[in-house]
Parts: structure tokens; C-alpha cells; sequence
């Protein structure tokens, strides 16, 4: 007989998403579709000649690497992440920063020692979609905070955090925010602290993208105002996703059970890599590696929202981030960009809807555009199809 899997799987099971919740296969779509969903640095911005000297050298140098070792991270490329830390204005100590497997590692592992079945859970709405993957099977209350130019509405946040049961964490991207590219101001990061101090709720602060702007410095993280901010970021925009090493700063008192539950996950990351990756991000190859990386991505989104306006300026509002990797656009009217996918898709074109970074998947006017892994005359041709395709399924749903 064969075992009847739907009686044996855990519940949380039925809450697992995939990636990104539109099933981009289902799509109908040629094959020359250029796509506007991704959100990872372009092949020629990869760090291959130096990662993989570096990666000789240690394998040569020290063998133990290869070894178990320190779950914690390798002490050296702690002590290089808090000093990049100390330059955007956030001191903090080696001995509080967890090396983990890429950012999302860390929102897990925050997740399994915050989270319980019924707790309150505040995201910012728009929001980061691994991080309701993250969240969703817990059996939590996810409520979404609005954003607007500065970032977080306060007013909002506020009413959401004195409710009882007090939310557990709020998770927030506040500096070039993915999907939105807003980044929170410095006077809105001063007091959206000071609420969550106020209301004993600690904040999450995602910051994979900071080091990324094109060419004004953005304000410190979070964590530069309170101890109390877990703080996590990632070396996949910067060098490579496919690395998977990031990193969480944490309140020294939940070092001891963020380790274990690291321990109980996969015991330590890559040992080898981790060694490659200090010796890497504190050479002087690294810092002229983001001035390159950040003239690049600054010259795609400007080319990307240029061509915007020709093409959909009638149609549609956004605003330039001032870093990161994507572009936020709304549409005009009651519509949903859900909806109008699959004819932009047949037109060639494809971005990720808005009704996937909310919680609720509510229908959303915006839609969200990756630009840094397609060349300049892909973007201005996906652009034109864009316009050309939206005007029509427009035209079509106002007629029907
Ligand atoms: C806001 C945010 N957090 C986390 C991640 C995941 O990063 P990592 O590859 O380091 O796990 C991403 C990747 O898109 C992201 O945009």
C-alpha cells in the first residue's frame, strides 16, 4: 500500500509559497521575452577572477577549512562586515554579527526563535515576498504598513503597533526597498525606533541593498539608533547570490539561541568560501568593484525610466530609487497588473505583479521591474513592448 502523504504532512505545509506566487511557466510567452524579474547582478559584475583566487589560497593555505568549525562564521569576515558596518554608521561588535546562508537564512532564523502559532507579524505594504514565505507558515497574522516617499506611514505604523497582542516583529527593507525602491528618510528612521521602542516590538531590518546607491549616500541603518534592531544583510547583490553568505546582527542576548538554532539548521556555512569572501571584502578590489557596480545599475535604472516615460508616461507613475534594483510602477485606474500580465507576456515582456508583495495577494495597480541583468537595448525594446501591450489590454478591459 502506499503511504496517503496528505494525512502525513505537517499543516504548515499547505502555507509553503513558491518563489514569487505568478507562475511565470504558465505564461505564454515567445522565446526572445524580455523578462524584468530578476533582482540579481548581471554576469559581467560577477566577482569570478577574484573569489576564485582567493578561494585557492584558502584551500591551499588552510586545510582545516574543511573541517566543522565555527558556527557562528568565520571570526575575520565577522570582523570585515562590522567594520563595512562602522562606515555606514552602525557600530557594532563582531562577537553580535551571525554569519548565515544568505540574508534569508537569517529572517528564518529570526522567524523560528520570534514566532509563534496567532502572534501579530508587521510588514511594510509593499514588501519583501521570501519574507512572507518566511513568516506564512508559522500561522501568523501578517498586516501590511503602507509606505510612502520617506518610507513607513507613521501614523499607521503606530495604530498597528499599540494594538494588543502587541505584533511580535516588525520586518522592514529601508533602504532602496524591494519591491519599491523607496528609501526610508533619516528622520523617519529616528522615529519609527523610537515607536518600536516605545511599544516594546523590535524591528527586522532587511539591508541587502545599501551599499548599492548610484550617487547619494543613503542614512544609516536602523541599527545604528538601537542595540535592539536585528539587522541583516547579504553578499548576493554586492558579490553573488549564488554564494549564499549573509549575515544577522543580533541583540547580544539572542546570540546564544541564534547559534544553536543555526547549529540545528546546517551546522556552520561554508567555511572555505567564507575565508575567500573576507580576504575579498577587504581588499582595495572590492571598493572599485561597487564604484563600478553602482555606475552600472544607476545607468540601467535612469536608461530603464527614460524609456518609461516614452512609452507609458500617460499610463502609469513611478519614482527613480536612489539605489538597488528595481523600479516600482502603478498604472493608473482600478487595475490590476495581475490581470493585465499574460497579454504583456504574449507581447513579449514580463515583470512581477504587485499582488505579490502583499500579504493578502489584494489586486495591485503596480507592478515591479528588475533591471540590472538586462543590456540597454533590452530594456529600451522591453519597454517599448510594455507600453505597446498595456495600451492595448487597456484599451480591451475599458471596453469590455
Ligand atoms: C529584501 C531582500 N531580502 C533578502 C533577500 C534574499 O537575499 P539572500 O540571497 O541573501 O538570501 C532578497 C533577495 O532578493 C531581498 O531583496
Amino acid at each position: 500500500m502506499r503511504l496517503s502523504w496528505d494525512r502525513i504532512l505537517a499543516k504548515r505545509v499547505a502555507a509553503f509559497r513558491p518563489c514569487i506566487r505568478t507562475d511565470f511557466s504558465r505564461l505564454s510567452a515567445p522565446p526572445d521575452t524580455i523578462h524584468f524579474t530578476g533582482g540579481a547582478p548581471p554576469v559581467e559584475c560577477l566577482p569570478t577572477e577574484p573569489l576564485a583566487e582567493e578561494l585557492a589560497r584558502a584551500w591551499r593555505s588552510e586545510p582545516t577549512a574543511l573541517w566543522y568549525g565555527e558556527t557562528e562564521g568565520y571570526r575575520p569576515l565577522r570582523e570585515a562586515i562590522a567594520a563595512r558596518l562602522a562606515r555606514r554608521g552602525a557600530v557594532v561588535d563582531p562577537d553580535t554579527i551571525l554569519v548565515t546562508q544568505g540574508a534569508q537564512q537569517a529572517i528564518d532564523l529570526v522567524a523560528r526563535l520570534l514566532l509563534e502559532p496567532g502572534d501579530r507579524v508587521l510588514v511594510e505594504g509593499p514588501t519583501y515576498f521570501g519574507a512572507l514565505q518566511v513568516f506564512e507558515p508559522y500561522a501568523v497574522r501578517i498586516e501590511a504598513v503602507p509606505l510612502d516617499e520617506e518610507g513607513v506611514q507613521l501614523e499607521r505604523l503606530e495604530e498597528l503597533l499599540a494594538r494588543q497582542p502587541r505584533p511580535k516583529l516588525f520586518y522592514t527593507v529601508p533602504t532602496f526597498q524591494n519591491p519599491a525602491g523607496v528609501t526610508m528618510s533619516l528622520e523617519r528612521r529616528r522615529a519609527v525606533v523610537e515607536l518600536a521602542e516605545r511599544y516594546g516590538v523590535p524591528i527586522v531590518e532587511d539591508d541587502p541593498y545599501g551599499d548599492l546607491w548610484y550617487e547619494t549616500v543613503p542614512p544609516p541603518p536602523l541599527r545604528a539608533f538601537s542595540e535592539d534592531v536585528l539587522s541583516l544583510g547579504s553578499f548576493s547583490k554586492t558579490l553573488a547570490p549564488g554564494l549564499r553568505v549573509g549575515w544577522l546582527v543580533a541583540p547580544r542576548y539572542l546570540m546564544k539561541p541564534l547559534i544553536d538554532a543555526k547549529e540545528a539548521a546546517d551546522i556552520q556555512s561554508d567555511r572555505l568560501l567564507q575565508r575567500a569572501i573576507a580576504a575579498v571584502i577587504t581588499s582595495p578590489w572590492y571598493e572599485e568593484h561597487l564604484t563600478a557596480a553602482r555606475r552600472v545599475y544607476g545607468t540601467r535604472c535612469r536608461t530603464l525610466a527614460d524609456a518609461l516615460a516614452r512609452e507609458l508616461g500617460d499610463l502609469a507613475t513611478w519614482r527613480l530609487p536612489g539605489g538597488g534594483f528595481f523600479l516600482w510602477v502603478t498604472l493608473q485606474g482600478d487595475v490590476d497588473s495581475a490581470a493585465l500580465l499574460p497579454h504583456c507576456a504574449a507581447a513579449g515582456v514580463t515583470y512581477v505583479p504587485g499582488s505579490d508583495f502583499y500579504p493578502d495577494h489584494r489586486p495591485s495597480p503596480s507592478f515591479r521591474l528588475g533591471f540590472t541583468t538586462l543590456s540597454i537595448e533590452a530594456m529600451l525594446v522591453g519597454a517599448e513592448r510594455l507600453g505597446r501591450a498595456l495600451r492595448a489590454a487597456l484599451v480591451e478591459a475599458a471596453g469590455r
